[in-house]
């Protein structure tokens, strides 16, 4: 499928690198980019041939700089719940994808940007970029999850004071809080990036997906994550990539995953 406001590219390795282009907008969350962004992760997940995915951004200055603030003027109090409802959906159809995604940062995630990478499995920024959820600047707050993940990401604390105060923080402090998972040169984003995915890729998939999986119960009490997990782990020695993996162990040598 071709879009307007995202390019979709899959290299031979099933990688896939989907990136947001309005650089002009300084890539703008509008309404056609987040149902394209809806598309794109629905053929991703239904790709047998994609099996990770890194997102980013178009131009040197932003990965997304907000959702379109143009698209909020005049919205009765009904539509703008709705818009955040359909923002949440899309974003969690994101963190719901049992193929791991990293979130390239190359510039500024701000608002609806800094909510996109949060649904991400795993953020990596480049120095330079700029994170924040500036909604208080507008009258606003954020609708796309920043209330929920950020305090799950970074804590209580830190949180709060990140969407109470609108302040905006560098790519090192984005990286001390917890928020981002490295921080590396301009021009080592993507590649940086590509060989945290190739590394990933060459473990077990199932076992990959799983974690996905069990990682995303930390909403449930305790407990019921637990069990969760317990179940998964039983589900997982089902599996031939088990069988490989211990093996390969007993056996000395190296496991060949084949994700069944
Ligand atoms: N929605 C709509 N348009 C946006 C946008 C947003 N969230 N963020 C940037 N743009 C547009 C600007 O309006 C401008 O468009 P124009 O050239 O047609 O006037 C273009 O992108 C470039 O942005 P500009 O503000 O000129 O760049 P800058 O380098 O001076 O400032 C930012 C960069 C990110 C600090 C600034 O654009 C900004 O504060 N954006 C809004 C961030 C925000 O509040 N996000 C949360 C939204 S809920």
């Amino acid at each position: 499928m071709s879009y307007s406001t995202l390019r979709l590219e899959v290299d031979d390795d099933g990688i896939a690198l989907v990136t947001i282009n309005r650089p002009d907008k300084l890539n703008a969350l509008n309404s056609e980019l987040l149902g394209e962004l809806s598309s794109c992760f629905t053929e991703l997940s239904e790709n047998q041939s994609v099996r990770g995915v890194i997102l980013t951004g178009e131009g040197p200055k932003a990965f997304v700089a907000g959702a379109d603030i143009g698209e909020f003027v005049g919205l009765s109090p009904e539509k703008a719940e709705k818009l955040s409802l359909r923002g949440q959906a899309v974003f969690q159809q994101i963190e719901d994808l049992r193929k791991p995604v990293i979130a390239a940062v190359n510039g500024f995630a701000l608002g609806g940007g800094c909510e996109l990478a949060l649904a991400c499995h795993i953020r990596i920024a480049q120095e330079g970029a700029r994170f924040g959820q500036p909604e208080v600047n507008l009258g606003l707050i954020p609708g796309y999850g920043g209330t929920q993940r950020l305090p799950r990401l970074v804590g209580l604390g830190i949180a709060t004071e990140l969407l109470i105060s609108g302040d905006m923080i560098s790519a090192s402090r984005a990286y001390e809080i917890g928020l981002v998972n490295r921080v590396v040169g301009a021009d080592e984003l993507l590649e940086s990036a590509r060989s945290m995915m190739t590394l990933i890729l060459s473990k077990a998939p199932i076992a990959v997906s799983m974690i996905l999986d069990a990682v995303s119960n930390l909403h449930l009490p305790l407990s019921d994550g637990l069990k969760e997990e317990a179940s998964l782990f039983g589900k997982v020695f089902e599996t031939d990539d088990f069988r490989e993996g211990t093996q390969a162990f007993l056996e000395k040598r190296r496991a060949v995953f084949k994700g069944k």
